[in-house]
């Protein structure tokens, strides 16, 4: 998704911090950058493509200055990633940034009969329509406004004006955008994106909501609604200092979003659950677990195979019907929802993820009640959600979700013990499971005891990223981990990698397998253990290597079946601390990130910002 920033200041250092505000969306994702100034009262852009330090040399190369100025990073949709369709976009008497789709574009270009358009985007033509209404004489608030009312699709944009030196408007719909500004005697006023866009920057936040645009001047701001109606909205302390968004001793923020993962999930489990008393602490439930008819559990990529572990625990646990579905599917399959009682479960670290949203507001459509697992406080999801239960990871800057999925699966394994509890099943044979309580009290501890394998997985690594193909394997809740460990090498690494169920393989997959191919095996030493050691066998009788992820007792079980020196040589281990088994896809979704994240490191590639990748993808 695009970043963008706004700056109104009163000193000419508004260049570095619109550069300083750009380095903070970097994490959305982007592969091209501008920022637009009003300098010796005439607009002055300047574009790059690629990575942010491209634009940074341009404007060492071309300085421009001013004390009012926007900013952009762009992940393309309509037209490649160019410098001519790199924002800010404009035509020399207004300038403007956007993030979303103009869905329209085609139909508002042909009122726009003679304007040459310089670029392939959907963007550029607001540019002309709200010159077109200055070029009437409507003041610059107005122009916005009779804009803002023929745009279709989802939007957040961001103004500057050749002859209004002292304002920039801002306007949101479908896309998120917030005001910030430097306290009471502010020295700068901002437009962002979100809050991240801002830390360091702005101390206080406003959030606006759909529909609203705002008009910053030097020392004010205004906001109104879609009607054009003054309004106000709460203005709220920033809790994102610029410390929390630093990489801290870590060579990536994926890195240390991995290690940060006990903390984070201390946090979630000290805020959510009294383990001594057998209590969940969650916010009221949408509907009463007695009367939940059916789950839904909607969300994509990484937080739709927290959603299928989900499934196992909240059906092992509560015995209440779940399906699961991936956004995208959900709403064009006119899915069977229950008329009464449908309990749907949106997850999404951003609460922005378009394909989720929609999903969202078409299961709100259908009768159910929404409750969201998010990590974004204030986000879109959050917002439209009947109810939200907050994962509290703090800022998720990598690209590749680590801790924002542990901690959403903490969050589901937490709320099927809660629904469990309520309908008072017993789990495990016991009303108040004392070794499951203990399991989640320990994981913190033995997620620091799973970092000790680094260093295997290290050299692990350097084999992995030879290979021409990697298939993950997981039974039962290790399933949607498989999927995960997929993912995560794929999307950082570039190796091609599918997850699959174990039983699975030999049902096509096993075709694949010969000396080229890696195979991952995350087997707990539990009830199904027996059966994934002989799809080991099945892959290292056919020269396919195996890496087996599991606890110290199904290593020595899997070694004293693989036991000759031939099949030993396929045969690579990475131990996970013993752990309740319930739990273990919690505790080993870190070795995959840590083996997604070391063989992307030894191939050199940009593990934060994978090409091509957005962190959260805000067009459908
Ligand atoms: C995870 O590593 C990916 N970056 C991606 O699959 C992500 O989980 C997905 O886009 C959903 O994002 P969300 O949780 O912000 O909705």
């Amino acid at each position: 998704m695009c970043g963008i920033i706004g700056i109104i200041g009163k000193n000419d250092d508004t260049v570095s911090h619109l550069i300083e505000g750009l380095r903070r969306l970097e994490y959305r994702g982007y592969d091209s950058t501008g920022i637009a100034t009003l300098d010796n009262d005439a607009i002055a852009r300047r574009r790059a493509e690629g990575k942010l330090q491209n634009l940074e040399r341009l404007i060492k190369a071309e300085p421009i200055a001013g004390n009012i100025g926007i900013g952009h990073t762009r992940w393309a949709t309509h037209g490649a990633p160019t410098v001519n369709n790199a924002h800010p976009h404009g035509n020399g008497k207004v300038a403007l940034v956007h993030n979303g789709i103009i869905e329209n574009f085609h139909e508002l270009q042909k009122q726009l009969s003679g304007v040459h358009l310089e670029s392939e985007t959907d963007t550029e033509v607001v540019v002309h329509l709200i010159s077109d209404y200055l070029d009437k004489g409507l003041p610059p608030e107005q122009a916005v406004h009779e804009t803002l009312k023929q745009l279709k699709g989802a939007f957040a944009l961001v103004i500057l004006f050749r002859d209004f030196p002292d304002m920039l408007i801002g306007a949101r719909k479908g896309s998120p955008l917030v005001v910030g500004y430097g306290g009471q005697d502010a020295e700068e006023y901002f437009f962002g994106s979100d809050a991240l866009a801002l830390a360091g920057l702005a101390t206080h936040i406003c959030y606006l909501e759909d529909g609203d645009w705002a008009v910053l001047k030097r020392d004010k701001i205004v906001i109104y609604d879609e009607a054009g109606t003054q309004i106000d909205r709460p203005i709220e302390l920033s809790t994102i200092s610029s410390a929390l968004i630093g990489k801290g001793n870590h060579k990536h923020y994926m890195l240390k979003e991995i290690y940060e993962q006990p903390t984070v999930l201390g946090t979630v489990l000290s805020a959510m659950l009294d383990a001594a008393r057998y209590h969940v602490q969650l916010p009221d439930l949408p509907i009463a677990p007695k009367n939940i008819e059916k789950i839904t559990i909607i969300a994509c990529g990484t937080a739709s195979y927290a959603g299928m572990v989900g499934k196992y625990w909240i059906e092992q646990w509560a015995g209440i019907p779940v399906e699961v579905d991936i956004a995208s599917e959900f709403r064009y399959r006119t899915p069977a929802l229950p008329k009464q009682n449908g309990l749907c479960i949106i997850i999404s670290q951003s609460g922005e993820t378009m394909d989720t949203l929609e999903a969202l507001r078409y299961a709100k459509q259908h009768g159910q009640k929404i409750l969201a697992i998010v990590n974004v406080e204030k986000s879109t999801i959050d917002r439209e959600a009947d109810q939200s239960i907050y994962t509290r990871t703090g800022p998720e800057i990598s690209v590749a979700s680590t801790k924002a999925f542990t901690s959403q699966l903490v969050v589901i394994a937490l709320l099927a013990q809660y629904l469990a509890q309520s309908l008072d099943k017993s789990v495990g044979g016991e009303k108040q499971p004392l070794e499951l309580m203990r399991g989640f009290s320990e994981l913190p501890s033995k997620l620091i005891e799973g970092l000790n394998s680094e260093e295997m997985i290290k050299t692990i690594a350097r084999d992995l990223q030879e290979a021409r193909d990697v298939i993950f394997l997981g039974r039962g809740k290790m399933f949607p981990i498989a999927l995960e460990g997929a993912l995560k090498l794929k999307e950082i690494s570039y190796i091609h990698a599918e997850g699959y169920a174990a039983g699975e393989l030999k049902h096509g997959p096993i075709a694949l397998i010969d000396e080229y191919i890696k195979v991952v095996v995350l087997a707990p030493y539990d009830a199904l253990f027996e059966k994934i050691l002989s799809n080991m066998q099945e892959v290292i009788s056919r020269n396919g290597k195996v890496i087996l992820i599991s606890d110290r007792q199904g290593i020595d079980a899997a070694k004293q079946q693989i036991n000759t020196a031939r099949d030993m040589e396929l045969l690579s281990v990475i131990e996970v601390p013993s752990c309740h088994q319930d739990l273990a896809p919690i505790l080993y979704s870190l070795p995959v990130q840590l083996l997604a994240y070391h063989t992307a490191l030894i191939k050199g590639v940009d593990i934060d910002q994978p090409r091509n990748l957005a962190k959260s993808v805000t067009v459908e």
